[in-house]
């Protein structure tokens, strides 16, 4: 297999060699620090989604500073001084089209951004050319050119860098939107970057939303009935709980998902056979993004100028090229070039199991195990979770005083054993909390806590300090300054939402199964006995979109869901691409664990694996220079870490890297200092991380801690239309620590 790798590939100059660094990327070393250092720290704070702890003030004098607007993950928020020139774009001012056809939208995140909304068919085996009224999807796309791009379409890349943020249900659109800057930044390419909405979720249109009322004809009113509907649906399950929370909790959970379940199946047999809902399984998602490839590809030949004399050189002209450029042979035009996280990861393996011959370049970022997924309940995702809260307690006593949840001279077992009786306190009795910023009272339960400690499991580096701080406010009856009101103030003004919510995440989980779940209450109380056996957050994980959720789901996935031991989409394992994938896993990762990263590398004949020396779901989670390296060379170069070589299933021999922060040393800002200009610098929370980096690396380093940041938050802005935590609002805005004061309408 080695052989027959190198032959592939024959770039891989530093194949046997086992430093995880690839060559060519080596800078020489510049003294430690410098302002010039902190002012890209800023920069990317000023351009990222504000979440880092540098707290309101400084917050808001960015803002204000550079006039900034910005979205809560897809939510405008306006800036009370910079009202003049809107720079919003609304989806349905931009004229679908068979072919790409480009426009400037969003002005308000910077002059380069373009849109397009290409339209495919809703069902392939109806091509739209086929009659006038076959049903169509128009997917949102969002571009992030690359630099010196002209009007001329052969100036951009041979093919884009297409998006995926997981989740099921996560909008590609928006992280091209929000993190456009930092993407590019911390992968250093000069790639055109392309966010999508997968059908059903986002911008695309039709949307899989099942509380709107079909054909409403009420417009922005009916939008917001039908918003204020789910709210009141998802803050109803707040006093339900997670399962096991109580001994109804389970059969309630049950009957609220049938009840959902029915809303969606009544709107999908209004649409008949032109259902979104029966058409947003993974497969149909992966052959969108190969018309996606297809439209791109055509639209770049519609220039007038032969694309080979047009192929942009990378951007790294102070750094000499110790490694061969790809060849021209290596082009990945017409193939896929693709970076997907969690779920991202299922549509890429899905897409390269479909169309192996069209892989450019995939690379893998938290593994999902593709034969668990279409599981009645995926149970063993979570085998490795509690070994990530245990480290918590050790963390959180080796930071001392800097963890707020501990007390001086504690040990480990003293910090669980607070927790544990806190816990069992809240279990008993919730806190009644009177917000500090809205008039409504708030009762916090200790389902609300564990499902918060589950997402910081998610990023433990900003995760723990946060849960240490709400732990403390919690025991020290404080909670007011942090919870938060059910009803955001977002619906003080008109709205008008490039995504407003959508069941995206339920309809493509739920029509991925293998079989539709429909159990009785004895059955899924057996499911989650077992999915426990892994994991103390089995009752978490149960509540999971694509776990119970799924009960009483009723509408028919017109496409056979992709099995990967039947589906006739598939070829059998190994399966031979036509460029090798790159998997990317955490040693620890709390819902992708490193056992279904290394067995879908196995599934691929010449695929390679790096894994991470860090806890958290995908390695962004914890920012490493050695793994942004590997993603770089391979991005850039094509260039692969060695091959893995696997002695039994997880053991063997396959790249590494160190993490360069842990919890309380890490990239977070913690404060600001002026400098000779009497300008604000900002201030990391462990500065040794910067020692022996170049700008060049610092910078790439900020930007995955700001990519991280914008990830984190789509998370738990996605599962807040599940359940409504009371605390989410806090890990929304986790910097700030306290609720943003408007929680009335004004201002
Ligand atoms: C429709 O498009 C497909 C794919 O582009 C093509 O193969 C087919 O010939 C077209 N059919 C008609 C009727 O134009
Ligand atoms: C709200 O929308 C309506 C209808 O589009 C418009 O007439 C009104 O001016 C808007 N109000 C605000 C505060 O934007
Ligand atoms: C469910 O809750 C009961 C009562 O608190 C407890 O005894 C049991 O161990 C829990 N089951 C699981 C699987 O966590
Ligand atoms: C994979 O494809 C390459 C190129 O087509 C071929 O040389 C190689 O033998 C194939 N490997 C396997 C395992 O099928």
């Amino acid at each position: 297999m080695d052989d027959e790798k190198s032959s592939m590939l024959p770039l891989l100059k530093e194949e046997h060699d086992n430093s995880p660094r690839p060559a060519g990327r080596v800078s020489p070393k510049k003294p430690s620090w410098s302002w010039t250092r902190l002012a890209v720290v800023l920069l990317s704070l000023v351009c990222g989604t504000l979440v880092y702890g540098i707290g309101i003030e400084i917050g808001s004098r960015i803002m204000s500073e550079f006039n900034h607007r910005y979205i809560q993950d897809g939510y405008r928020h306006s800036i009370p001084e910079s009202q003049d020139s809107d720079g919003w774009t609304e989806w349905s001012t931009i004229t679908p089209n068979e072919k790409l056809v480009w426009q400037p939208c969003f002005a308000v995140y910077g002059p380069d951004i373009i849109c397009a909304r290409l339209t495919v068919p809703m069902d392939y085996h109806r091509p739209l050319n086929q009659s006038a009224d076959n049903p169509k999807v128009h997917l949102a796309l969002v571009m992030r050119p690359g630099s010196r791009r002209t009007q001329d379409p052969s100036s951009y890349s041979d093919s884009p860098l297409l998006i995926n943020p997981g989740g099921p249900g996560g909008s590609g659109a928006l992280l091209a939107i929000a993190s456009g800057k930092q993407l590019r930044a911390a992968i250093g390419t000069d790639r055109d970057i392309v966010g999508f909405d997968p059908r059903g979720v986002g911008a695309t249109t039709p949307k899989a939303d099942c509380f709107a009322a079909p054909d409403d004809p009420y417009g922005l009113e009916g939008r917001n009935v039908a918003y204020m509907n789910r709210l009141g649906w998802v803050t109803s399950g707040h006093d339900v709980g997670i399962v096991n929370s109580s001994n109804v909790a389970l059969s309630k959970l049950s009957a609220r998902s049938k009840a959902l379940a029915g809303l969606c199946k009544r709107i999908d047999e209004a649409e008949g056979d032109n259902s979104i809902f029966r058409y947003s399984n993974t497969a149909n998602v992966a052959r969108d993004m190969l018309s996606i490839v297809h439209a791109w590809d055509e639209w770049r030949s519609t220039s007038s100028v032969k694309p080979a004399e047009a192929t942009q050189k990378p951007e790294t002209v102070d750094e000499p090229q110790t490694v061969p450029r790809i060849e021209p042979s290596d082009s990945t035009k017409g193939k896929l070039v693709y970076w997907g996280f969690s779920y991202g990861t299922l549509l890429g393996a899905t897409f390269a199991s479909m169309f192996p011959d069209k892989v450019g370049r995939l690379v893998l970022d938290g593994v999902v195990d593709a034969d668990h997924y279409v599981n009645a309940v995926a149970a063993d995702n979570i085998l490795d979770t509690d070994a990530i809260w245990e480290q918590f307690f050790v963390y959180c006593a080796d930071a001392g005083p800097a963890c707020a949840f501990s007390l001086l001279g504690d040990r480990p077992e003293d910090i669980k054993k607070r927790y544990d009786d806190t816990i069992a306190w809240l279990e008993k009795e919730p806190a009644v909390v009177l917000p500090r910023y809205a008039n409504v009272p708030v009762m916090v339960t200790a389902s609300d806590i564990k499902m918060i400690i589950f997402s910081a499991l998610y990023a433990p580096i900003p995760g723990f300090p946060l849960v240490a701080t709400i732990l403390k406010a919690l025991v020290d009856g404080q909670l007011d300054t942090i919870v938060a009101a059910p009803i955001s103030t977002l619906l003080c003004h008109n709205l008008s939402l490039p995504v407003w919510p959508d069941d995206a995440q339920k309809v493509i989980g739920c029509s991925d199964k293998r079989y539709k779940l429909n159990d009785d209450v004895d059955t899924l109380q057996k499911r989650f006995e077992e999915m426990a056996s892994y994991s103390s957050f089995a009752d978490v994980w149960m509540n999971v979109g694509f776990n119970l959720p799924c009960n009483g789901w009723d509408i028919e996935a017109k496409d056979p869901p992709m099995r990967w031991d039947d589906n006739p989409a598939h070829k059998p394992a190994p399966i031979n691409t036509s460029f090798p994938i790159l998997f990317l896993s955490n040693r620890l990762d709390p819902v992708t664990p490193l056992h279904s990263a290394l067995k879908m590398t196995r599934k691929f004949a010449t695929a390679s694996i790096v894994e991470q020396n860090a806890m958290g779901h995908c390695t962004l989670s914890c920012v490493s220079l050695c793994t942004i390296n590997h993603i770089r060379a391979y991005l850039d170069q094509g260039i692969l870490p060695p091959a893995p070589r696997f002695d039994s299933d997880d053991s063997g021999e396959w790249a590494t890297c160190e993490c360069d922060e842990r919890p309380w040393k890490s990239l977070r800002v913690v404060g600001a200092r002026p400098d000779a200009d009497g300008r604000l610098r900002a201030e990391i929370e462990s500065e040794e991380i910067w020692v022996g980096k170049t700008d060049e690396e610092v910078g790439a380093m900020t930007a995955y801690g700001n990519l991280r940041t914008h990830l984190r938050r789509s998370e738990a802005f996605v599962q807040q239309f599940d359940y409504h935590n009371p605390l989410r609002e806090v890990m929304l805005n986790s910097a700030m620590l306290h609720v943003n004061g408007q929680q009335t309408c004004g201002t």
